[in-house]
């Protein structure tokens, strides 16, 4: 039996660690965190995080081989390997503020793990870190006088939310990058040995240290990158009469290209993407690439430009002013079936409509909670209704900013009777059948294609 500890029982380390628990029974898994409310929730039936399929596994390996504990001490000291998946926020301070990762959770868990170790362990790196902070943690981590011997391993998380159980159980690759030592190979092994349970060899790629970390955000880099890249092109089919939909299709279908991660849509959120680009734009400056750096802000300065120029559309479409004017907004997720608001473009656009002294009313079927606590400054200005038919009631305007699938099952000739006429529909996720709501009598807007109203002149 190896004693797995896992610090960090967010988004990805619990996840993880309850598919790791159901395919390796021979192994004791604890997941610590310093905060005891979300803990308590883990161990209870309503689990800190809304994710497909995770209640089902939580609950087949629960007080069997997998535990929740706040007892971070004592835990680091029984374990084996120990996974490192607390949060590297942006830096919002000093040097590479708004830009670098917040390294001071990681660097506390390394000494917290020096402290109370007494036997040699494998440190693996779940967060997304800068390249090159396996060598930082290792000159921490062995700094002891003990004769304890300390491997530090990058193994990157690759799972979306919302489908992360799903991308835990078969991954298109597991990466898993360690020092070029007999012990630094050793300890690459050991993990392997670990995803080897239940995933197959040919699919477990292992590297060098700085491969693994760097090819973390890389991956995000070029996912968003794809995003902004057809976002981009998505206004110009706006004006040109051309439709994104044809355009992703027609370009996605070159087999050099794929045809995933075509959607375009109202700015990706989520939170990896901003963080992990800006990290990697500011890893660049530091290392004397300043073309290299700005080539990636673009990405993200294509996705600030995507959601701002979403709600100038709104704001022109709506005779110029939206200014005590109802607008629903149908989702306040990052993406469909989750809970998580991070960097939601749907906050964003919210925000930008309060500006605008809009009447914004949200509604979201896992979210309301998190969007609530994220719009806190200006919650009393904003109705949180569970319900889309009561929400976009006696509304001017909806906006789709959730994938949501039900968002499309909806009966919008019984929504429009309740709305106020002119009414408005802009689609920020292109899910609608804009045809029919044309027919309805709605004025659609869609992403990337041109917008269908009942207004003539
Ligand atoms: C985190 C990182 O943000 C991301 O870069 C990485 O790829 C995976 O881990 P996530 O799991 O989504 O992502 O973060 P979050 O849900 O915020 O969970 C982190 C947890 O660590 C929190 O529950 C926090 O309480 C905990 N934590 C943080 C500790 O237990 N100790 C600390 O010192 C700091
Ligand atoms: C991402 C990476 O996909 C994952 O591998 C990494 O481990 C963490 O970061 P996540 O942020 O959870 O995962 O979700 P993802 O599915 O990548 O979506 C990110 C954002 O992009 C969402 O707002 C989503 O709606 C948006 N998106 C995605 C689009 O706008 N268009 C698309 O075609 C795909």
């Amino acid at each position: 039996m190896t004693n797995i500890l896992c610090i960090g029982a967010g988004y990805v380390g619990g996840p993880t660690m309850a598919v790791i628990a159901k395919h390796c029974p021979q192994h004791r898994i604890v997941v610590v965190d310093i905060d005891e409310q979300k803990i308590a929730a883990w161990k209870s039936d309503h689990l800190p995080i809304y994710e497909p399929g995770l209640k089902e596994v939580v609950s087949s390996v629960r007080d069997k081989n997998l535990f929740f504990s706040t007892e971070i001490n004592r835990n680091i000291a029984e374990a084996d390997i120990i996974f490192v998946s607390v949060n590297t926020p942006t830096k919002d301070f000093g040097r590479g503020a708004g830009r670098a990762a917040d390294l001071q959770y990681w660097e506390k868990t390394a000494r917290q793990i020096l402290e109370n170790s007494n036997s040699s362990k494998i440190v693996v790196e779940k967060s997304t870190l800068p390249v090159r902070t396996a060598e930082a943690m290792e000159r921490i981590l062995n700094s002891n006088g003990d004769n304890l011997f300390f491997d530090v391993v990058s193994n990157p998380e690759f799972l979306a939310e919302g489908t992360a159980i799903q991308d835990m159980e078969t991954p298109d690759r597991v990466l898993i990058g360690g020092r070029e030592t007999p012990s630094g190979q050793q300890a690459v092994q050991a993990i392997v040995e670990i995803y080897a349970q239940w995933i197959p060899r040919e699919r477990i790629i292992t590297t060098n240290l700085w491969s693994s970390e760097l090819s973390k955000l890389v991956a995000n880099a070029f996912l968003a990158q794809r995003i902004s890249s057809i976002n981009a092109i998505a206004n110009l089919c706006e004006i040109t009469e051309a439709n994104i939909t044809e355009v992703a299709h027609a370009v996605g279908t070159d087999s050099r290209i794929g045809p995933n991660f075509l959607q375009a849509s109202v700015g990706f959120g989520g939170s990896c993407f901003k963080k992990d680009i800006l990290n990697l734009v500011y890893l660049c400056e530091y290392f004397g690439l300043p073309e290299v750096a700005a080539y990636w802000e673009q990405v993200i300065t294509m996705n600030e430009f995507q959601m701002s120029n979403f709600v100038s559309k709104m704001v022109h479409a709506m005779f110029n002013t939206v200014a005590g004017k109802r607008i629903t907004l149908f989702g306040a997720a990052f993406k469909a079936n989750t809970s998580d608001t991070r960097e939601s473009a749907a906050l964003t656009v919210c925000r930008a409509l309060l500006d605008e002294h809009a009447q914004v009313i949200i509604t979201d079927p896992y979210a309301l909670d998190n969007a609530r606590a994220d719009l806190y400054d200006v919650a009393d200005e904003i109705i949180f209704e569970p319900d889309p038919y009561l929400a976009a009631r006696d509304s001017h305007a909806i906006a789709v900013l959730t994938e949501w699938p039900q968002y499309a099952q909806l009966d919008y000739d019984s929504i429009y009777r309740d709305m106020v006429h002119p009414s408005f529909i802009f689609d920020g996720r292109n899910i609608l059948d804009h045809n029919k709501l044309y027919g309805i009598g709605f004025n659609v807007y869609p992403i990337g294609k041109p917008p269908q109203t009942h207004f003539t002149g």
